[in-house]
């Protein structure tokens, strides 16, 4: 090693009088050992002026799609990787929820909103480890796993090979990235390791892009509840609701493909973070009206629908005020908002929108809202049994609801009973 020392020395040298873009001129390696050194020294040089490319694409960006795309892009060019994959860890309701996906063929299985508990999954393990994790051959994991849901996905995709690498923050695992190749035995350390340093310069503005998803999520279902709770004294509507309108979109998501019902899953999560706020443009309905214990005046029903497009306005603001940030922010809530009275015939409000004009999230939610709003009590109702409920909801196709998701939510018949059972509908 000494005798490397004046090679070292004159390197460094070198590299400290360095003028950030120029060429670099590191003294030419002789020996040996020199020579790794040289290289080494090449290496890290190289290492930090893609990192620092990587910095300068990334200085725009807002949303954690893009700087996924961006990720991928870049790792791309440094080794073959197919797919790149993001989850996040909700420790509350314990489970991983699949965010985004980019895959070089463009087809996504295992996509946003794709879940597992803890219980079912072996990332759990690397939750408490905080390790990376090497899959070197998919097929025989999956063999060895055959219920695994998200190792058939990826094999579906044609992956054969992944690595997982927790994203931390405050010691505490957040989310995981996932490297996917369609070579089995792929990753090595050195993939490891460059993904890691790239993985340091871009978890910051992952975990704001996700956090402050998150929050929005959260402030649009407690100012929900809030409302509902003024309107609904039997509670948990908004529960179910969602749970109903994230059951019929997912017995969408498995029929063939139909025009006016395209669905994913990334919409699906949409739905489930954004159906909760259909109501909150009610916080504009005067209580004398909200709470009356009988019928509407016509005069009273004129400002009773009046709410959706209260709603709708409150998440229209908000997208105009952030769109320079997201220009879809809240729009699904806001198509929700807006459309979920409308009827099928066109004789709903507030637009009198009809057929397919109405937006598919609206056309899923009205079904669930439907749904529970007959099986539930009301201020001025009683609430009616399951078979009645179904029946009522039957008879609204071609009128008030969309009739082809109808027959798709009516075969859904045990999983619905299963939801108004967990969430109090059999108390009421
Ligand atoms: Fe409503
Ligand atoms: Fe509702």
């Amino acid at each position: 090693m000494s005798v490397q020392l004046p090679y070292i020395q004159k390197s460094l040298l070198a590299l400290g009088n360095h003028q950030y873009g120029a060429k670099r001129v590191i003294p030419q390696p002789v020996f040996e050992e020199e020579k790794i050194i040289h290289n080494q020294i090449e290496r890290v040089f190289d290492e930090n002026l893609f990192i620092e490319s990587l910095r300068e694409k990334l200085l725009d960006v807002y949303l954690m799609e893009d700087a996924m795309d961006i990720l991928f892009q870049s790792l791309s060019l440094r080794m073959k990787v197919d797919r790149l994959g993001i989850a996040f860890v909700d420790y509350q309701e314990e489970k991983i929820i699949a965010e985004y996906g980019v895959h070089v063929d463009g087809t996504i299985r295992l996509g946003p909103g794709f879940e597992v508990p803890f219980k079912s999954t072996s990332l759990h393990e690397l939750i408490m480890i905080k390790q990376t994790r090497i899959t070197p051959d998919i097929e025989q994991a999956l063999t060895l796993n055959p219920a695994s849901a998200s190792l058939r996905l990826l094999h579906q995709e044609g992956i054969q090979s992944n690595a997982i690498l927790p994203i931390l923050i405050n010691q505490t695992v957040f989310g995981f990235l996932f490297l996917s190749c369609k070579q089995k035995n792929y990753f090595n350390e050195q993939h490891i390791s460059f993904t890691t340093k790239l993985l340091l310069e871009i978890k910051g503005l992952l975990n704001r892009a996700y956090f402050s998803k998150l929050v929005f999520s959260k402030l649009t279902e407690s100012f929900a509840q809030l409302v509902d709770k003024k309107d609904n004294s039997t509670g948990d509507h908004i529960n179910r609701m969602v749970q109903y309108s994230v059951l019929l979109a997912r017995a969408l998501k498995k029929q063939p493909l139909k025009e006016g019902y395209e669905i994913d899953e990334k919409l699906i999560l949409e739905i489930e973070r954004q159906a909760s706020s259909h109501d909150i443009g009610k916080i504009g309905v005067p209580d004398a009206i909200l709470k009356k214990d009988g019928k509407l005046t016509s005069e009273e029903w004129v400002v009773m629908r009046e709410h959706p497009v209260i709603g709708a306005n409150v998440f229209k603001d908000l997208r105009e005020g952030l769109k320079i940030f997201d220009p879809d922010f809240y729009r699904v809530a806001e198509d929700i908002t807006r459309y979920h009275h409308e009827r099928w015939d066109g004789s709903g409000y507030p637009e009198g929108l009809s057929g397919l004009a109405i937006p598919l999230v609206a056309r899923i939610v009205a079904i669930a809202d439907v749904f529970d709003a007959i099986s539930s009590k009301r201020v001025y109702k009683n609430a009616y049994d399951l078979d009645t409920t179904f029946n009522i909801i039957k008879e609204s196709k071609e009128t008030h609801l969309d009739p082809y998701l109808v027959d798709l939510f009516l075969n859904e018949r045990e999983n619905i009973v299963h939801i108004y059972s967990i969430y109090g509908g059999l108390d009421e």
